[in-house]
C-alpha cells in the first residue's frame, strides 16, 4: 500500500513537472504568433484595420497554438483594465492583478509564476507588458479616427492610456 501511495506522488509530481516545462512554451507560441502578425498587420494595413486583426485573429491564433500542443491547454488574456468584457478576470486571479497592476516591467518580482487552485491544480500565469508598437490602441494618444473605432466596438473599453513598460494583464494557462 506504501508502495503505491508512493507511486502515485512520484506520478503526480512527474505530471506537474511536465506542465510546469511545457505551460510557458504555450505562452510563448501564443505571444508569438500574435506580436508577430500584428507587427505585420499594422505595417501593412495601418491600425484601423489592425483592430479587426485583433478580435478575430487572435482566436484563429489561439486555434493554432491549441493544434500545435494538441488541444491539452486552456488559455486567455486578461487584465485589470479591460477591453472586451470576455477577458473579464476570473476570481482566482484577481489577488495578482491587484498586486501586479501598478508595476513596471523593470520591478522586482514580476516574473511569471504558478497559482495552484483548490482542487489541486496548477495554472501557469505570464505577465504581459506594454511595448511601444501597443501605444497606437492602448495608450493615452490614440488616433482620433481608432479612438472612435474603438469607442463603437468596446463602449466600456478602460484598456487605455498605458504607457510604455506598464503592466498590461496577465496570459494563463491551465491543463484541460
Ligand atoms: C491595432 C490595435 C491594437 C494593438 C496595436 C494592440 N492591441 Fe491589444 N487589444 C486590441 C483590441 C481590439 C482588443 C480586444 C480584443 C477582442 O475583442 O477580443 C485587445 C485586447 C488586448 C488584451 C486582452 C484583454 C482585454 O483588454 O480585453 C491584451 C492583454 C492586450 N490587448 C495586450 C496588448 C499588448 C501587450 C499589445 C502590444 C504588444 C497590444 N495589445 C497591441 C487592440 C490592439
Amino acid at each position: 500500500m506504501k508502495f503505491l501511495i508512493l507511486l502515485f506522488l512520484l506520478t503526480q509530481m512527474a505530471l506537474a513537472q511536465d506542465f510546469k516545462q511545457e505551460a510557458p512554451k504555450v505562452a510563448e507560441s501564443l505571444k508569438k504568433n500574435l506580436m508577430g502578425n500584428l507587427q505585420r498587420e499594422l505595417k501593412e494595413n495601418g491600425t484601423l484595420k489592425a483592430i479587426d486583426f485583433c478580435h478575430t485573429e487572435v482566436t484563429k491564433l489561439g486555434s493554432k497554438t491549441n493544434q500545435e500542443f494538441k488541444g491539452k491547454y486552456q488559455f486567455g488574456r486578461t487584465s485589470h483594465k479591460i477591453r472586451n468584457s470576455k477577458n473579464e478576470p476570473q476570481d482566482w486571479i484577481l489577488p495578482y492583478l491587484e498586486k501586479f497592476q501598478n508595476k513596471k516591467q523593470t520591478d522586482e518580482g514580476t516574473a511569471s509564476f504558478y497559482h495552484k487552485t483548490k482542487q489541486g491544480e496548477l495554472i501557469y500565469v505570464e505577465p504581459l507588458w506594454t511595448a511601444p508598437m501597443c501605444l497606437q490602441c492602448h495608450g493615452d494618444n490614440i488616433s482620433k479616427n481608432v479612438k472612435t473605432e474603438l469607442l463603437k466596438r468596446y463602449p466600456t473599453d478602460k484598456a487605455q492610456n498605458f504607457k510604455v513598460g506598464d503592466f498590461r494583464g496577465f496570459i494563463w494557462v491551465k491543463e484541460k
